[in-house]
């Protein structure tokens, strides 16, 4: 198994070294190579995904990676930015899928803004493609027009074989689960979505088991507040996928919580939490490092198959949450608030 380790910036060393931890107290044989990302990315190389990362996340069967970005970048000329090398690095490996479960732990039930009857029960999995729409489109830019004025461009494009491939991925993982596919777009007023609903409509013949319902972005993102046990499993383009499960990752109390798997078509994939790098609390011991452990978990899963560890890290979780321990991010009455690190020691306590 080998596999590649992006910390990247901001608290993403201190929540990678955590998942680390876990996988390294599984019996498992894994060569772990660790390479820069992002802004660690630019200053190792003076670019965000340096060619020799690159090189290793392509020869590595699973990357898994911290997060991305710090605003000292923010300045930098737009190629050399930190997210332009995450945002390369998901093309250049064609990781068209991303996997976002947002699952509520009973003992977090607490700690979400929502009351805890909307969300107690919450298994829900966005599936958001991640290669394409307005992320990648071309024509793009700020340009000048004639009169002087300044124009931003972004294009929102997909074909139809994009469209289908993610679609797949959604009706087989809904075959698994509660076979339900909610397609999330903007028919209403969009061409590019207005193909993408006619798309998944045809790739549901191939699934007659799957009930497959479609929405209106807007009115997702409302329901996702209103009744989010109704879904089962989300489908949607890079842009609204982005938004909704951020929006869906305060349902399970945190995003902090939330893992993420990016998938090609061979199941190799790069592992992120969904989380950003909050430089704002990096350095301080006070990150939640469960999103990224979960997405170890994901990997062994995804890539390797491995169900059996996958749910033993996942059961960890479940038991250290239960015995209490909280990061600042997921406080509740009479919790025992621990920091990055010892929450990772309470989940490798807890593997066995
Ligand atoms: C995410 C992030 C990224 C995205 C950023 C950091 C480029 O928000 O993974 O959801 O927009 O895809
Ligand atoms: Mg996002």
């Amino acid at each position: 198994m080998k596999i590649a380790v992006l910390p990247g910036d901001g608290i993403g060393p201190e929540i990678v070294a955590q998942a680390v931890k876990v996988l390294k107290a599984l019996d498992l044989d894994l060569d772990m190579t660790e390479a820069p990302i992002g802004g660690a990315g630019y200053e190792a190389a003076g670019d965000p995904l340096p060619e020799a990362t690159l090189k290793l996340a392509k020869e590595s069967d699973a990357v898994l990676l911290g997060a991305v970005g710090d605003w000292k970048y923010d300045k930098l000329e737009r190629h050399l930015r930190p997210e332009r090398g995450l945002l390369r690095i998901r093309k250049e490996l064609n990781l068209f899928a991303n996997l976002r479960p947002a699952l509520l732990y009973p003992e977090l039930a607490d700690a979400s803004t929502l009351k805890p009857e909307v969300v107690s029960g919450l298994d829900l999995m966005i599936i958001r493609e991640l290669t394409g729409d307005i992320y990648f489109g071309q024509p793009r830019g700020i340009s000048t027009l004639e009169n002087g004025e300044r124009e931003g461009i972004n294009t929102m494009r997909y074909n139809e074989s994009e469209i289908r491939r993610i679609g797949r991925v959604a009706f087989d993982i809904a075959m698994k689960r509660n076979k339900k596919v909610c397609s999330v777009d903007k028919a209403n007023v969009l061409e590019t979505t207005e193909l993408w609903r006619q798309v998944m409509i045809e790739l549901s013949a191939e699934y007659p088991e799957v009930e497959l319902s479609h929405m209106y972005v807007d009115n997702a993102a409302m329901q996702l507040i209103r009744a989010p046990k109704q879904f089962d499993v989300m489908v949607t383009g890079n842009i609204f996928g982005d938004i909704l499960s951020d929006e869906a990752s305060m349902l399970t109390g945190s995003i902090g919580m939330l893992p993420s798997a990016s998938l090609d078509a061979n199941n190799k994939g790069m592992y992120e939490p969904s989380h950003g790098s909050a430089p704002d609390i990096a350095g301080k011991d006070i990150a939640n490092p469960l999103a990224t452990i979960l997405s170890a978990a994901m990997m062994l899963r995804y890539t390797f198959n491995d169900e059996a560890n996958a749910l033993k890290i996942e059961n960890a979780v479940k038991k250290a949450l239960a015995q209490g321990y909280r990061t600042a991010d997921i406080v509740t009455d009479g919790c025992k608030k621990v920091g990055c690190n010892a929450m990772g020691d309470a989940v490798v306590a807890a593997l066995n």
